[in-house]
């Protein structure tokens, strides 16, 4: 009996409303076999402050009681909108005032009983109420943890897409309109600034749904052969800040053939060269080591920012997972899809960081040159 709500572990929590602490007493009695919590208040007043706490699954209310009586409590309760679909149950000595409620709520999960209150009619009531708020409660539990929110994100993401791409071309066709007159530098600089905030937020977008598409195992590689020393070469030099604070280095051999997702892998390098540029605020060379051992590539990045923490070291690479607070900015997902990237192509991604600002960090990428050697059949 105690262990009735234990599968969902949501316990309900039901509200006794009556001014004699005897009949309180009372209630709680019958009800406790149901395991339910119970909480008790001793006016009206005092209903509507825990109605303010925390939420029940059904209030058994007594109707007469001084000051605010049951009726008017009640009132109260369904006028508010987070209380309105709370069940009450009356507790009333005379059947022309439970005839008079009845008439009153003729929508609402409302129930009366007549004293002298029947334990077992009492307890069946109550129990029909938790049971079914248990179950509610268990159901929004799972639509909250599951696919349902993923599915629901991930469309919201999606048909962000379209709004944002409309906007980009909207803001370049600007721009090339203008470039035709002489004398709009400011309004054509206010239209580039509106381009690269559309890049950003697509660019945002973009990685909510590859993060999405991961943990869903429905990332497609599209496979090919490329030069991996030519690509960082390539991303090097296009993330090669202007400020001069952050040169960029890549010492790779001239060629490295390899197996694998070409814009796929260079996501991963923009994402490690970007973070580089992003967590050593301070400035400093930021290098690209590759190079080429047996089977396998391995890419180096390095720089000499803020470091990452041991602590730390397994979290950057999680869904949301930021070692340094929130005003260096960042998602916190570039890492994830970069190892999920990795990992699809059977390499591995890990990082290596004494902690100590300055010092810097090393991400290491080693991947396979050949594919992913499933993949080979
Ligand atoms: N080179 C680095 N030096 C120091 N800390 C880093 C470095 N790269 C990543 N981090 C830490 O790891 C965290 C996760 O990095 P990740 O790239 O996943 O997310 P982000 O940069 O915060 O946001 P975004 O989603 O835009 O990439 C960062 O917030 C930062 O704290
Ligand atoms: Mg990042």
């Amino acid at each position: 009996m105690m262990r009735e709500w234990e599968p969902g572990k949501i316990v309900p929590s039901v509200l006794l409303v009556d001014d004699h602490e005897v009949n309180l007493v009372a209630l709680e009695g019958i009800l406790k076999p149901l395991g339910a919590r119970i909480v008790k208040a001793r006016s009206g007043e005092e209903a509507l402050l825990s109605l303010l706490r925390e939420t029940f699954a059904v209030i058994l209310l007594d109707v007469q009681m001084p000051r605010l009586d049951g009726l008017q409590t009640a009132e109260l309760i369904k006028q508010r909108e987070q209380t309105r679909h709370i069940p009450i149950i009356f507790i009333t000595a005379l059947s022309r005032e439970a005839a008079y409620v009845f008439k009153g709520y003729a929508h609402g999960a409302v129930d009366y009983l007549l004293k002298p209150i029947d334990p077992e009619i009492l307890r069946a009531k109550v129990r029909v109420f938790c049971d079914l708020y248990v179950r509610g409660e268990e159901i929004r539990k799972q639509a909250l943890e599951s696919d349902v929110k993923d599915v629901f994100f991930t469309s919201v993401v999606h048909e962000l897409q379209t709004p944002l791409a409309a906007a980009k071309a909207q803001a370049q066709l600007a721009l090339h309109q203008l470039g035709e007159q002489r004398g709009e530098a400011g309004t054509a600089q206010a239209l580039r600034v509106i381009s690269q905030q559309i890049d950003r937020l697509a660019q945002l977008v973009g990685d909510l749904l590859d993060v999405n598409r991961l943990e869903a195992g429905q990332l497609e590689l599209q496979m090919g052969e490329f030069d991996l020393g030519a690509l960082l070469q390539e991303v090097a030099s296009r993330m090669q800040p202007e400020s001069g604070l952050h040169p960029i280095e890549v010492r790779a051999p001239h060629s490295i053939l390899m197996t694998g997702d070409r814009a796929r892998i260079e996501q991963v390098v923009a994402n490690l060269l970007s973070n580089a540029i992003r967590y050593s605020p301070e400035g400093g060379p930021i290098t690209v080591n590759a190079e080429k051992n047996g089977e396998n590539v391995r890419i180096a990045v390095s720089d000499r920012g803020l470091g990452i923490g041991k602590e730390h070291q397994q979290l950057v690479f999680e869904r949301f997972g930021r070692a340094h607070g929130p005003t260096l900015g960042g998602l916190g997902v570039g890492l994830t899809i970069s190892k999920g990237i990795v990992q699809q192509h059977g390499g591995t991604i890990w990082v290596e960081s004494t902690g100590r600002a300055g010092e810097g960090s090393t991400f290491h990428v080693r991947l396979p040159t050949r594919g992913k050697p499933e993949d080979q059949g």
